[in-house]
């Protein structure tokens, strides 16, 4: 059964933060059930893209559709499954694997509703998925950076999301690790799920993503077969994004009024 609607449709799209645009102009048709790579040098707008997705940053101009319905009108949340580039699932809250993986079940089901049987296979089996089988009852802060990463991974997963969307998903996971998501998202891809993956590590995922957008200073420079983005994105294999600490980014300009910026003498 193929769905009438593209999974992701944006037309004449210029997404920014507050009045500034960031990702300028963007014309990109994803349909139901491909496998897209975003690619393009750090700075460029990938993660400002897939934000405005989902409506966490302002769309300034232009037309945005997610699964048929203008961005941050659709009505089942889980039906849109997000891994975030930065993000700490550890927090204040001392849950396990078991417990974060759970919370992403909880979106596609609404609140309030326990989880049954099946909810609890599609936890435990995401779990084993990202290869962290043996760390469910574990505390999510007791993992490493990676672990944690591949537990943000599994709480999309266990939502069995129509469209999965992936800010570098695999930034600081080991090759092992990696080779088991490609293999996840291979299963889900042949299944019908629609994936968009950021990744400066194309590589471990060339054999389930074949198209790539290639980003480049807020607009799309190249749209084609993965396996040709290379000449396109001459950036992509120089700075993988550093793993920071919570708080802002030290790589990339802060956007600031240009009287604060310029100074007098
Ligand atoms: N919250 C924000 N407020 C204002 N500007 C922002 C914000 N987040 C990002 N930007 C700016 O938007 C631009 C694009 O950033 P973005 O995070 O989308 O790049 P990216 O392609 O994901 O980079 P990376 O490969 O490092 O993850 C940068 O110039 C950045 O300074
Ligand atoms: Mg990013």
């Amino acid at each position: 059964m193929t769905p009438e609607f593209p999974a992701i449709r944006l037309r004449g799209a210029t997404i920014g933060y507050g009045d500034v645009p960031i990702v300028r102009n963007v014309d990109l048709t994803i349909a139901a059930g491909e496998a897209v790579a975003v690619l393009g040098s750090n700075g460029s707008g990938k993660t400002t893209l897939s934000r405005g997705l989902l409506g966490l940053a302002t769309m300034l101009d232009g037309d945005m559709q997610v699964l048929g319905a203008p961005v941050g009108r659709l009505r089942e949340r889980g039906r849109v499954g997000y891994v975030p580039q930065r993000h700490s699932i550890s927090g204040a809250v001392p849950a396990t694997v078991r417990e974060a993986v759970a919370v992403g079940r909880l979106a596609r089901l609404g609140l309030f509703r326990p989880l049954g049987a099946a909810d609890r296979r599609a936890v435990a089996d995401a779990v084993a998925a990202v290869g962290l089988g043996d760390r469910l009852d574990d505390k999510v802060a007791a993992l490493s950076g990676g672990q944690q990463r591949r537990v943000l991974v599994a709480r999309a997963l266990a939502a069995e999301p129509e469209l999965l969307i992936m800010d570098e998903p695999t930034a600081g996971v080991d090759a092992a690790s990696q080779e088991a998501l490609a293999g996840t998202l291979a299963t889900i891809s042949a299944s019908g799920t629609t994936l968009v993956v950021v990744t400066h590590e194309s590589a471990p995922l060339a054999g389930v993503l074949t198209r790539a957008v290639v980003v480049d200073h807020g607009r799309v420079a190249y749209d084609g077969p993965l396996s040709e983005a290379g000449h396109h994105d001459e950036h992509l294999h120089h700075h993988p994004p550093e793993r920071e600490p919570a708080g802002y980014r030290l790589d990339q300009p802060t956007v600031t009024p240009r009287s604060a910026t310029t100074r007098e003498r």
